[in-house]
């Protein structure tokens, strides 16, 4: 079941994905997390900081595994999804970085890394609470269309349109990197619940085909009406042509 939380603004969305994530850790101190990254939940990440410092949330038994990385960009690289995420959210959070993982795109083996990762997860115990962004053609993580259903955490070749979607963040198109290690579909299906955000007139094709009818390959964001927990949190202009 999808359900739609309607706001009205990318402040509005930010503070209610926090919230939420916010009411689960403190229910479930050691709960797992599955993290994204993009812009959209920076603004959620930055409520969960602030949450810290003035309330307290405590992180230090929290685990959490991203959707993904780039191949060929270590951790150290400032456009590394590693490195996103230690400076966006961990580094301001009592976590414990040995509970934070995010595959690692440089390794010599990267199906055994995509193997490992999947292994990890499942001995961890799966994820409790994902967050997901969506790309513009209907891709979760870097799963791009036309991903089987059934697909766990793998190499991909990114779209030509997510790679000039995500230049914005690289001096040069050209050092956009072409491959990616990303959860699958199926992993992301095996987590119990999901909070989905989108955010602005950009998304309103992608929210709209979301929202449509049908389960797709095609539009890989469309299996989530195959699962049982999964709330959007969409503002107007996402909203806009649905
Ligand atoms: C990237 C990420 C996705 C993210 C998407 C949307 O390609 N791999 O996880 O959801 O793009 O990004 P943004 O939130 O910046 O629009």
């Amino acid at each position: 079941m999808m359900e739609i939380i309607k706001v009205t603004s990318y402040e509005e969305m930010s503070k209610t994905a926090a919230d939420y994530i916010i009411r689960k850790v403190r229910q479930h101190r050691d709960a797992t997390l599955g993290l994204a990254t993009g812009s959209t939940p920076v603004g959620t990440y930055k409520r969960l900081i602030e949450d810290h410092r003035c309330n307290k949330t405590s992180y230090k038994n929290v685990t959490t595994f991203n959707l993904d990385e780039y191949i060929g960009l270590s951790g150290e690289n400032p456009q590394s999804y590693r490195y996103f995420m230690d400076s966006v959210l961990f580094n301001h959070l009592d976590i414990q970085k040995e509970n934070t993982f995010v595959p690692n795109g440089t390794l010599e083996d990267l199906r055994e890394e995509c193997r490992n990762y999947e292994s990890k997860l499942k001995n961890h115990g799966g994820i409790d609470l994902q967050i997901l962004g969506i790309g513009n053609n209907g891709h979760i993580g870097f799963n791009e269309p036309g991903t089987p259903f059934s697909s766990i955490t793998h190499i991909v070749d990114l779209a030509d349109s997510t790679i000039k979607a995500n230049a914005r963040f690289f001096n040069t198109i050209e050092e956009v990197p072409t491959q990616a290690i990303t959860m699958g579909i199926s992993t992301i299906m095996q987590s119990r619940e999901i909070l989905l955000l989108a955010s602005g007139e950009a998304k309103a094709d992608a929210i709209q085909k979301l929202l449509g009818n049908g389960v797709n390959e095609h539009f890989p964001a469309s299996i989530l009406k195959n699962h049982p927990n999964v709330k959007v949190i969409a503002d107007e202009a996402a909203l806009s042509a649905s």
